[in-house]
């Protein structure tokens, strides 16, 4: 992916037309505890999910890009709220790294899914670090070619997201709003 190109993208006006974050976070329901945000970019969903979880926990939020990492960093510098205590940003490969078993209330990741090398065993890893009763969101361009957005032939549709989930052991608790061109999809794990 070029990364001026994503970068711009990833913040330009006409997606916040598309795609609410505030809307999507709002959506997930009552946050707190310990978050793990997959593939963060510069923070479209991070600083809402930052800004809703300040007092009550914590975000980890993880891209393998340096250069997203670094505009995540610049832009959480300017949110009129202490969001950068609540977050730690990570360069890393979260098909990768290692977190102790039952880590996190909430796992989220947004136009990701369909990025990884290997999803089912990202979704393995995920179920493990996973709190049991806690959840797991995933948000991703439905399979319709649109006018933004991934090929067609690259995405994960929403019956085959849920599949791949529930493969994995979570358990589908409902839809959410993911935007125009979105699925948003809520997981458990018993
Ligand atoms: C299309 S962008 C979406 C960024 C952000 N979630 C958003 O919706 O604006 C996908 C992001 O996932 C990151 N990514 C892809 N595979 C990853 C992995 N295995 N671990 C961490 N980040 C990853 C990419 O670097 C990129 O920033």
């Amino acid at each position: 992916m070029d990364e001026d190109a994503a970068k711009f993208h990833l913040l330009s006006e006409t997606r916040y037309k598309y795609q609410d974050a505030d809307k999507v976070v709002s959506g997930i329901g009552n946050l707190e505890g310990h978050i793990l945000e997959v593939g963060c970019g510069p923070g479209f969903f991070t600083i809402p999910l930052a800004k809703a979880i300040v007092g009550k926990g914590t975000l980890d939020a993880i891209d393998t890009s340096p250069e997203m990492i670094k505009i995540l960093k610049e832009r959480l510098s300017t949110v009129d709220l202490p969001v950068s205590r609540v977050v730690r940003t990570i360069v890393g490969d979260a098909e990768r790294i290692y977190y102790p078993e039952r880590s996190f209330d909430l796992i989220f990741l947004a136009n990701t899914f369909h990025d990884l090398k290997d999803p089912k065993g990202f979704l393995v890893r995920m179920n493990r670090i996973m709190r049991p009763g806690g959840f797991a969101v995933n948000i991703d361009w439905s399979a319709a070619e649109s006018e933004f957005g991934p090929p067609a032939q690259i995405r994960i549709s929403e019956e085959k997201s849920k599949k791949m989930f529930e493969d994995a052991h979570f358990v589908f608790v409902e839809n959410l709003y993911g935007g125009d061109f979105h699925y948003g999809q809520k997981f458990t794990r018993p």
